[in-house]
């Protein structure tokens, strides 16, 4: 299965939730034999995603050698797909792939695809065609822009995961998200699913935060996961380039209970069970 993480909104948590999905499902999977594999796909040109699931700070250098992503998705790579895949620095178990991209090919992708929107939509979905089988789940990050990259990933994916805050302005991010979803579910891939709507760095000390809280669940229903609150372990553990459940290991924080379900849920709507 192929999960975009996506919201046309700067920094509710598409990154945050993307990589600590991809590693929680991961770990969830790992008791399996053979042992599943899960694979993270970075369509963001910043990388942080990329960066982060390698170990690595935004200025390390990556050493890429020879094709990264932004090759395959322009029809110029030498190699096949899995050439351009490493392990992931975490978690433990193992088993969480990543997608090799450099920032700048990524962004010349973008602007390349865009030209030519038609075709460069389905750039993603044919470069994972022959490797999707190999992967129990694939988990794509996205940027806050409905530009060509979030499109492919929109086009490539089963399922979308939106992440909001409990903000006026999360609730129009949201709003302006799920016209886009519906366009492509319309025009291009009917099967597209919205798995949930993720609140996510929620203050519910706020009586903003609660009001928006119950007019979502009123709206969308089911659809809206439970709230990851503000946790500076989220952040800290991903400035330590680790995800929060091999950040925190079997401690019983509140970061990991609340993650942990959002992942739980995804799992579940996505039959990964
Ligand atoms: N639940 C949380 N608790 C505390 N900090 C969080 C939480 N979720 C995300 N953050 C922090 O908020 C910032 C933005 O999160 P993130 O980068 O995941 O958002 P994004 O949607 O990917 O942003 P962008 O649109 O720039 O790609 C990061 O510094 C991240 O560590
Ligand atoms: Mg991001």
């Amino acid at each position: 299965m192929i999960l975009a993480v996506s919201a046309l909104k700067g920094g509710p948590g598409k990154t945050t939730f993307a990589v600590n999905i991809a590693a929680g499902l991961a770990l969830r999977l790992a008791g399996r034999t053979p042992r599943p594999r899960v694979l993270l796909v970075d369509l963001d040109p910043q990388a942080h995603a990329a960066y982060w699931a390698l170990g690595k700070s935004r200025g390390d250098p990556l050493h890429i050698e020879g094709d990264d992503l932004s090759a395959h998705l322009l029809g110029a790579a030498q190699g096949s797909p899995l050439e351009v895949i490493r392990q992931a620095a975490f978690p433990p178990s193992a088993n969480l792939d990543v997608v090799l991209v450099r920032p700048q090919g990524m962004a010349q992708a973008e602007r390349v695809l865009t030209a030519d929107l038609a075709d460069g939509i389905y750039a993603l979905e044919e470069y994972l065609e022959p490797i999707r089988s190999a992967y129990a789940a694939v988990v794509v990050d996205t940027p806050p822009s409905a530009g060509a990259m979030t499109l492919n990933a929109l086009v490539a994916a089963e399922g979308v995961l939106i992440p909001m805050e409990l903000t006026k302005m999360g609730v129009d991010g949201l709003r302006e998200t799920l016209a886009v979803v519906d366009k492509i579910r319309k025009r291009h891939n009917p099967d597209l699913r919205i798995i949930g709507i993720a609140p996510n760095r929620c203050d519910f000390r706020r009586s903003e935060t609660n009001e928006i809280y119950r007019l979502m669940q009123q709206q969308y229903q089911d659809l809206v996961l439970l709230p990851v609150s503000e946790r500076a372990q989220i952040a800290y553990a991903s400035s330590l380039r680790q995800d929060i459940f091999t950040h925190l290991g079997r401690a019983q924080d509140q970061a990991v209970v609340e993650m942990g379900r959002v992942v739980a849920a995804v799992a579940r709507r996505m039959g990964l069970q």
